[in-house]
């Protein structure tokens, strides 16, 4: 069960929790995922750098186990036209009206000052820096380097993975299309190879001599240790946590991830303006019809959260983002992370 990655951040089974951004993930997430061995992510990407730093230091106080700091690589500010933002309003105003939102201004900030959040992280000297959608400048590594902050960055395709270790990364995450959430693309208008998740890291391990994460519908010890026999060092679950108690997942979200089945997970950027992995439901059956509609990434995940919050707080499954892997339902509900990360680690020593 050793590996360098283990070793290295003092985990008892090679498994990263994966950042869960946008609610699931919690410090107390975290902590308990650290506690029981495996490496616990904050997932930064969406929170105020002030936000970010009440995370981190909920955890620092209650583990001094290794644990990751992710966020998102930046993206620049793209150009509207009046007309873009016209459409992108008419094909939402049905949903607002059932929601009773006002419509919503379009105009920067669409995210979070990434510069600050990086700062923030570079305060805290997590053990790790994870990262997505593309490549960090090098001197954003070169101070994580510095810092004894080790880096890992995401991939999708062997090309992105070859970019990605030539940059400088200490860890490449190979994520396959059976992964929830966010594809890890890193340009957000590319076509998605959707490489799965075995033929991902095979390609990568062939070719690159950089340890290997893989992540994407891994649920259980035995797809571990499938992950590990083709050259994997470890792996990132996500979608296997997003039920346990410690999880800040909502309660509509809760109840359609019980119900949901791998053939109800498609590939949508209704949300976002990215693609991204989730359980097909009403926003995305009508917004992803009407393609011309949907704003840019960062644009349009900014342009539907007052839909999203509101539909959370209504419990309204049909317009909030579901992400979920191909795993979903294998999922167990109502357990702690912990006897979640337990069960794993006795079944791989068994
Ligand atoms: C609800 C949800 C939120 C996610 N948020 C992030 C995130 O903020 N940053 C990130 O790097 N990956 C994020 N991911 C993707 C995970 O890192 C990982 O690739 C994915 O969960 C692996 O597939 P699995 O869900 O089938 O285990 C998210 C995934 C889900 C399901």
């Amino acid at each position: 069960m050793k590996s360098s990655i283990t070793q290295i951040f003092r985990m008892s089974l090679p498994l990263i929790v994966a950042p869960l951004g946008g609610g699931p993930t919690t410090p107390e997430l975290v902590i308990a995922s650290c506690e029981a061995g495996a490496l616990g992510s904050v997932a930064g990407a969406y929170l105020s750098p002030e936000e970010l730093k009440k995370s981190i230091e909920k955890v620092k106080a209650a583990t001094t186990r290794a644990f990751a700091v992710n966020l998102f690589v930046p993206t620049a500010n793209p150009s509207l036209t009046p007309e873009q933002i016209d459409r992108a309003i008419r094909a939402t105003t049905g949903f607002r009206q059932e929601l009773d939102l006002p419509t919503p201004q379009v105009k920067p900030p669409y995210h979070q000052n990434f510069d600050w959040q990086f700062e923030v992280v570079m305060q805290a000297k997590p053990a790790a820096f994870s990262f997505v959608f593309g490549l960090l400048d090098r001197e954003y590594l070169q101070e994580c380097r510095k810092r004894g902050i080790l880096t890992m960055g995401a991939v999708t395709t062997l090309e992105e993975a070859h970019l990605l270790a030539e940059s400088g990364v200490d860890f490449i995450v190979a994520q396959g299309i059976e992964a929830g959430g966010h594809r890890a693309l890193f340009e957000a208008t590319s076509e998605d190879e959707e490489a799965p998740t075995a033929d991902l890291v095979s390609m990568i391990v062939n070719e690159i001599p950089l340890p290997v994460i893989a992540s994407g519908g891994i649920m259980t010890s035995g797809q571990i240790q499938e992950m590990l026999s083709i050259g994997a060092q470890a792996v990132q679950m996500g979608t296997a946590f997003l039920l346990c108690k410690e999880a800040g997942t909502s309660r509509a979200y809760r109840e359609a991830l019980k119900m949901g089945s791998n053939d109800r997970i498609k590939s949508t950027r209704a949300f976002s303006g990215r693609l991204a992995r989730g359980i097909e439901n009403r926003f995305m059956r009508e917004i992803d019809q009407r393609p011309e509609s949907i704003l840019p990434f960062p644009v349009q995940n900014a342009f539907t959260k007052d839909i999203r919050t509101k539909s959370s707080q209504l419990d309204l499954p049909e317009f909030l983002s579901l992400w979920a892997g191909s795993g979903v339902q294998y999922v167990q509900s109502d357990i702690s992370a912990i006897d979640i990360i337990t069960q794993l680690k006795r079944e791989l020593r068994g």
